[in-house]
């Protein structure tokens, strides 16, 4: 590797050069938890003498660790291998943030803290934004081995727990992971299990007719549940401890047991039946929508689907399926209500979904933090009583993500979307952690201890999804991206087509009226949440325009107009970036240099994106509606 890039590679493992910790002895437990802890230290500098002592112990629960003592007389327990891989990992971190005395204990909230790759056979990511596969290459399964064992490393670090390997667009050379490809799946899965990491495949809902040369994969037919049954018991016998399938089903032109006559619960136990001897579980996705919607069809309404879809089937779906959410009803937009499905269906299980790669929110060119929102995620409420926060680990017992990596050296593409990724894994462990706190975390590991390089950092990261939702669709209104590659404004890109995603803007107004009184989405939610969405006064007004149709001269809290708001938002937007470049310029010097350039470079990127946002939107609006901007400021007729 080239040495200048060594930085972005190690992403929150450095080294710990200017770190000083006594020469330790090791007691105790000296499997693999023992060589990371080595590795963990080995850079750092000794002084004095200490002790570590490492052991499992049935006193904690699995996957949790406890870590006591001071520097020189350090005690890690887990309860499991992994739990006290995690303590190691967890005492190393603390290290690394100046920690000398320990009286920790950690367990983690939700039990599966899962990674989603949409890596294609052919190498390609679908929604990547950081090179290639590491799993994948021209059209068979090809990694390196040193780099996989590092990406392990990263993930286990931050307690994520399972991985799906390939893209949920299952095709019909990647169904053969599962047959022909086995094999190679098997050295994937020896490479992540010491780091506590089980594998998951995604798989084809029609495998039986396409890899079993039936001719239907109707799951009520007999033959088909059979050949799931023996392609499972062969899977099974090559990877023990694989986690299950998950399933992308009757969506967006993948057939699924709708188009059999069949129900989403139908289709996914046939495959759970499978599983169910071997404790695995099925990951069945819920995106299900009509994707072939006639825009001039205003009473179909897409964010309804899933719900409508799903909700009926409560206490239909097997014990080892669990239904896995999107966290909004739309599609990982930068800003959208929970899904009305999550913590509602009792005698469900259920796994919430999040976008780690920034598909709608940047790219990975633009900055956009995404802890920031999934704090927000968290605190939405589900009930009067309870927000979604407290049911994860309850009712939501699995957190999914889409990963944000490839094989760019750094990882993510844009180094700071590391963060990102460290973010994920620590809020799935422990949705209690702020997003300041992560991000803080992440920055001590990365860039050291300095709070005069930190506090900028932190700052600015933390700001970035605000600034980023500003030059973007206005308040929750969401889409106008181009259509392809989801990047770059384009008002009504979405508009006139098939995808169900209208803004409906015309010279009076705009949005769509989702209350009661509308389409009838808010409906869905609990009527303590109902009423919030349906009242324009007590909607939370960034989400206004995802519930309400609005004239552009209603008048917003602050005092300004619908439209003036759009304007005043754009210049902000840009303004934002600009201030982010200024702050990073400040840091010149005081960052390694393959950090400070590319990270800079990206930022004056982004500069060019917000200006292209704003110009485009406030145009839009301006010959929409014929508005001046109060301020004066140019518009572009
Ligand atoms: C989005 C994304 C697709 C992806 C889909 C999914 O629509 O653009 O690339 O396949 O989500 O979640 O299945």
């Amino acid at each position: 590797m080239d040495k200048n890039c060594e930085f972005g590679y190690r992403a929150w493992l450095q080294p710990g050069k200017s770190l000083v910790v006594p020469d330790y002895t090791f007691s105790g437990d000296d499997g693999f938890a023992l060589k990371e802890l080595k590795r963990g230290l080995a850079k750092m500098n000794e002084n004095g003498h200490g002790v570590i002592d490492l052991s499992v112990t049935s006193d904690l629960v699995p996957q949790s660790y406890t870590i006591t003592g001071s520097l020189e007389d350090v005690v890690i327990k887990g309860g499991c291998e992994a739990g006290l891989l995690y303590g190691v990992y967890g005492f190393v971190a603390r290290l690394h943030q100046g920690h000398t005395d320990f009286n920790v204990v950690e367990k983690p909230v939700a039990a599966k803290r899962i990674l989603n790759h949409w890596d294609n056979i052919t190498g390609k990511i679908e929604r990547g934004y950081s090179g290639n596969s590491l799993f994948f290459k021209d059209g068979k399964v090809g990694y390196n081995l040193k780099r996989l064992e590092d990406y392990a490393r990263l993930l286990a670090s931050v307690g994520i727990n399972e991985i799906s390997i390939n893209n949920v667009n299952v095709t019909t050379e990647s169904a053969k992971l599962i047959t022909d490809y086995l094999p190679d799946v098997v050295k994937i899965a020896d490479v992540f299990r010491p780091f506590g990491i089980r594998l998951i495949i995604s798989v084809h809902f029609e495998s039986p007719a396409i890899l079993g040369g039936l001719e239907t994969s109707d799951p009520l037919d007999a033959e088909v549940a059979s050949w799931w049954k023996k392609v499972a018991a062969h899977v099974y016998k090559a990877i023990p401890d694989l986690a299950g399938f998950l399933v992308k089903a009757d969506s967006e032109f993948r057939a699924g047991p709708m188009t059999l006559g069949r129900t989403q619960a139908e289709g996914a136990n046939v495959i759970a039946a499978a599983l169910a001897p071997f404790g695995a579980t099925v990951y069945w996705r819920c995106f299900v929508y009509n994707c072939m919607q006639d825009w001039r069809d205003t009473a179909t309404d897409r964010p309804k689907a899933a719900y409508d879809y799903f909700y009926p089937l409560d206490g239909q779906f097997d014990d080892n399926v669990i239904i896995q959410i999107k966290h909004g009803p739309s599609d990982f937009q930068v800003r959208e209500p929970n899904s009305p499905l999550l913590g509602n269906m009792d005698k469900t299980r259920q796994g919430i979904e999040f976008q780690v790669t920034q598909e709608y929110t940047g790219q990975q060119k633009d900055l956009y933090a995404l802890a920031v929102q999934w704090e927000e995620i968290f605190d939405h409420p589900v009930t009067d009583k309870a927000n979604t926060r407290e049911l994860i680990g309850n009712k939501i017992e699995a957190v999914v993500a889409v990963a944000n990596v490839g094989d760019d050296t750094n990882w993510t593409g844009h180094l700071l979307a590391q963060a990102n990724l460290y973010a994920y894994g620590r809020m799935a462990w422990n949705p209690n952690l702020t997003a300041e706190e992560v991000t803080r975390e992440w920055a001590m590991l990365t860039f050291g201890a300095d709070p005069a390089v930190i506090n900028p950092i932190v700052d600015m990261v933390l700001k970035s999804r605000s600034v980023y939702e500003k030059y973007n669709a206005p308040l929750g209104i969401g889409w106008m991206v181009n259509i392809n590659h989801h990047y770059g404004p384009s008002v009504d890109g979405y508009e006139y087509m098939k995808w169900g995603t209208y803004h409906r803007a015309d010279t009076t107004a705009i949005g769509v009226d989702r209350t009661t009184a509308g389409t009838g989405y808010t409906s869905q939610y609990h009527p303590h949440v109902q009423a919030m969405y349906e009242n324009k006064e007590t909607c939370p007004e960034e989400i206004l325009l995802y519930f309400h149709r609005l004239p552009y001269d209603y008048k917003l809290k602050s005092g300004q107009t619908l439209i003036q708001y759009i304007y005043d938002t754009h210049f902000e937007g840009v303004e934002g970036v600009e201030g982010f470049i200024k702050t990073w310029e400040s840091l010149k010097g005081l960052l390694p240099e393959e950090a400070y350039t590319p990270v800079k470079a990206r930022l004056q990127l982004q500069l060019t994106n917000a200006i292209e946002w704003r110009d485009v939107i406030n145009s839009y609006f301006y010959r929409k509606t014929g508005s001046l901007d109060a301020k004066g400021r140019k518009i572009y007729t």
